[in-house]
């Protein structure tokens, strides 16, 4: 999405005939917004429409939480069960029908192709490496990359040996960079906090040219449907276009700092229908000399706020670990608890790190959120709690 590139072999116009080899290729146009947005053209070497096979279709319920109180949560997610793939160990911790937020500790490989039909993917790695493979080539990965992954990818996440954590926002709408970061030709501004040369897309790995069985796992917000391609998917000659995974490290995202306190907007680093996300990550304090070094409390009267804690000193919050999820809610304020404002005064700088989604619309409580349930967590704002 963010920027054109083009991989492999690809005709001088789009829509004639491109042969490799004398042989004729199988265009594949994959577009968004019904041929009226971004879009790839595709170059195959056997049909991609060549199914041999309908399979299983199974559920994946997406379970919320039964008459929970509503209230601040805090969920320390290291202590869910890690299991299963990428794609089908994800804990639901949190979801509306703008996106579902989850966390995952994959132990196995994943066992097919997938791909999400409903939904853009943007996968946080925060433990592990390896390589996102998908049909535009390969993407490699590590700890602190986000992976756009637009609806429609059929792809495989291949993670190297050891452990692996992921924070997962899937989304109804595209995954988009800002529209404020962008002039009216698309380029990434001055002020924006990353540029195009921050931004990685796949790396070109030629065609797999194999004919038989290849199971692809189609998930539909709740189910997976599998189907089965008569041959490999990533059969490509070449391809060209805005629409393909990409990666961009949020260590590569270059923060802005102000004389006072500046609100989470200046932190935005995706956007999508229904939320934005932010990043959070090391930087100077506020150079006032009488500045507040952390947020004051605020009600965000629009918006559910979730925090995923990655690493380094979260001044803001007490009770709060790697890897722990918080959800502040509409209809409560939040902020520092009692003593950490004082404790802040005259800090310099902050190593803290981590990822923000605020959703307009409220979120529901995935059943998953109870196993690692902080319950003191809404009182832990009263003095000597
Ligand atoms: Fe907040």
């Amino acid at each position: 999405m963010p920027y054109y590139v083009e991989r492999g072999e690809i005709p001088g116009k789009r829509h004639v005939q491109h042969r490799v080899g004398g042989r004729l290729t199988y265009e594949e146009l994959v577009s968004r917004e019904g041929f009226s947005d971004v879009a790839s053209n595709a170059y195959h070497l056997r049909p991609p429409t060549a199914v041999r096979g309908v399979g299983a279709s199974r559920p994946l319920p997406l379970t919320a939480a039964a008459d929970e109180p509503h209230r601040h949560r805090h969920v320390f997610t290291s202590r869910l069960p890690a299991g299963g793939c990428p794609v089908f160990g994800r804990r639901a911790l949190a979801f509306n029908d703008d996106l579902v937020v989850s966390t995952c500790e994959p132990v196995q490989d994943q066992p097919a192709f997938y791909r999400n039909a409903l939904a853009d993917e943007l996968v946080f790695v925060h433990h592990g490496a390896g390589t996102l493979e998908s049909m535009y080539g390969d993407l490699d990965f590590g700890p602190g990359d986000y992976l756009v992954v637009p609806r429609g990818t059929t792809h495989r996440l291949r993670c190297r040996p050891g452990r692996v954590k992921l924070f997962v926002v899937e989304t109804r709408g595209p995954v988009q960079v800002p529209r404020h970061f962008r002039s009216d030709h698309g380029q990434l501004m001055e002020h924006a906090p990353y540029c195009e040369r921050d931004l990685r897309a796949p790396r070109w790995r030629g065609p797999v040219d194999e004919p038989g069985d290849y199971p692809v796992l189609v998930k539909l917000r709740d189910r997976v449907q599998e189907t089965v391609l008569a041959h490999h998917p990533f059969d490509l000659v070449g391809w060209d276009g805005f629409c393909y995974p990409w990666a961009f490290s949020i260590h590569d995202f270059m923060p802005v700092v102000g004389k006072v306190h500046l609100p989470p907007p200046v932190h935005v680093t995706f956007t999508a229908p229904g939320l934005v996300v932010c990043s959070f990550v090391p930087r100077l304090f506020d150079f006032h000399p009488e500045a507040v070094p952390i947020p004051y409390a605020h009600s965000n009267v629009d918006s559910d706020e979730i925090l995923y804690y990655v690493e380094g000193n979260f001044m803001s919050r007490r009770g709060i670990e790697t890897e722990s999820l918080t959800l502040h809610p509409m209809g409560y304020p939040h902020g520092p608890q009692p003593g950490l404002i004082e404790k802040s005064l005259g800090a310099k700088e902050t190593g803290e790190l981590a990822v923000m989604v605020d959703t307009f619309a409220p979120l529901r409580v995935g059943r998953d959120a109870l196993a690692a349930d902080d319950p003191a967590y809404p009182l832990s704002w009263l003095e000597g709690a």
